[in-house]
């Protein structure tokens, strides 16, 4: 069946509203992230001793730089390591890692960055800007309430980018600024393939230069559905009609692997819709953490990884500016957008449906 969902195309300040103050960038002062939000994030980032607090004013700035600068490497979690640095040389604060003051210090440096550190280095749509308030709400209610004896590593990894502004919400992903596809990989696609077909779509979107990359939030899924993502790509494509430089938007997981269609059909849409819109896919292999991501909610995929009959399989999604941006307009013509029909049934093509 085909879904069709609509975008809100009317929503004000279209027109690639920017509220920066200074112009390129986004701060605090752009945001209005609500006095009660403020309160509570200030309230964390008192919870330190005297001499922990003159410790963080030393080193903040210090790491807090080099958190930014490493953020441009492909590694995710690199500049939640720049923090943990920090926080783990006892030189500095006597609290050892994995240990609640740990915690308490990680929930402490990750408020202080957000309210002193906070800088968005990219023009924001509105329909981005406008989600911070409820982001910056929910990050804060996470850091009262849920990360109080222990914070997940890779909740840390995460809340650094976002405190920082590196990472931005967009709805059913969150968008990290600054991501590449490096050549390598396609030179692996094309050894693996013997196709040509990747290179040729790289080398046509001009693929070695910036992009966007998408990630999920386990904490916060509630728009991982179609009408979710449909959302999420629209306000993505006004984020690139603001920033002609970035190539497009990336992805990567093993839910873009062509095999998870036939086995899980409720997750085909994630590629298809995009793949028949111009994105491509890369095939990167398999990690330990792929496997474990694939198998570790559905007990069907677990069973077919451990009979031999599923090997799960990393892709990388890019959707190239100019069909991601075609997309949109197609949509935007006709106000509406359907998700291509599950396997085996015919072509999605809905009254006010997107056309290609
Ligand atoms: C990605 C993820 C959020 C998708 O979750 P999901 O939408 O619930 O889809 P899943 O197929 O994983 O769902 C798990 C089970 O719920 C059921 N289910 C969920 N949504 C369903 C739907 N719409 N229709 C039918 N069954 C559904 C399925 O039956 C499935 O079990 P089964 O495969 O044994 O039948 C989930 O797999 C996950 O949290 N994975 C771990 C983290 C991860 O992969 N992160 C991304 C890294 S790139």
């Amino acid at each position: 069946m085909t879904q069709q969902t609509r975008i809100d195309w009317e929503r004000p300040l279209r027109s690639g509203a920017v509220f920066n103050h200074s112009p390129g960038e986004v701060t605090l002062l752009d945001l209005s992230i609500g006095p009660n939000t403020y309160t509570r994030l200030r309230l964390v980032a008192d919870d330190v001793s005297a001499d922990e607090d003159r410790q963080f004013r030393r080193l903040l700035p210090g790491a807090s730089a080099k958190a930014r600068h490493v953020s441009r490497h492909w590694e995710f979690g690199a500049p939640a390591r720049a923090i943990d640095e920090i926080l783990c040389d006892p030189a500095a604060f006597a609290a050892g890692p994995r240990t609640r003051e740990h915690t308490r210090l990680r929930r402490a440096a990750v408020a202080r960055l957000a309210l002193d550190f906070f800088k968005v280095e990219s023009r924001l749509p509105y329909s981005i800007i406008a989600l911070y308030h409820e982001f910056f709400r929910r990050l804060t209610k996470f850091l009262c309430e849920r990360a109080v004896d222990y914070y997940d590593d890779d909740y840390f990894a995460k809340d650094v980018r976002y405190a920082l502004g590196l990472t931005v919400p967009a709805g059913a992903a969150h968008v990290d600024l600054h991501s590449r596809i490096g050549p390598k990989l396609i030179g692996r696609d094309l050894l693996h393939t013997w196709s040509p077909a990747t290179a040729f779509r790289y080398a046509a979107s001009a693929g070695w230069g910036q992009w966007y990359n998408e990630h999920l939030d386990l904490r916060w899924m509630k728009e991982f559905n179609p009408t979710g993502w449909t959302a999420c790509y629209a306000r993505i494509v006004e984020l690139l009609e603001l920033n002609p430089r970035i190539r497009g938007l990336a992805g990567v997981s093993w839910f873009y692997d062509p095999a998870v269609a036939s086995i899980s059909p409720h997750l085909a849409y994630l590629r298809e819709m995009p793949v028949q819109q111009g994105a491509f896919l890369v095939r990167m292999g398999t990690l330990p953490h792929d496997i474990g991501n694939a198998t570790v909610r559905s007990p069907l995929r677990r069973r077919m990884y451990d009979e031999g009959r599923y090997q799960p399989t990393c892709y990388v999604l890019a959707w190239p500016r100019r069909r991601m941006i075609a997309w949109a307009r197609n949509a935007e013509a006709g106000h509406g957008v359907a998700w291509p029909p599950r396997q085996g049934s015919a072509p999605a093509v809905a009254a006010g449906a997107y056309s290609t």
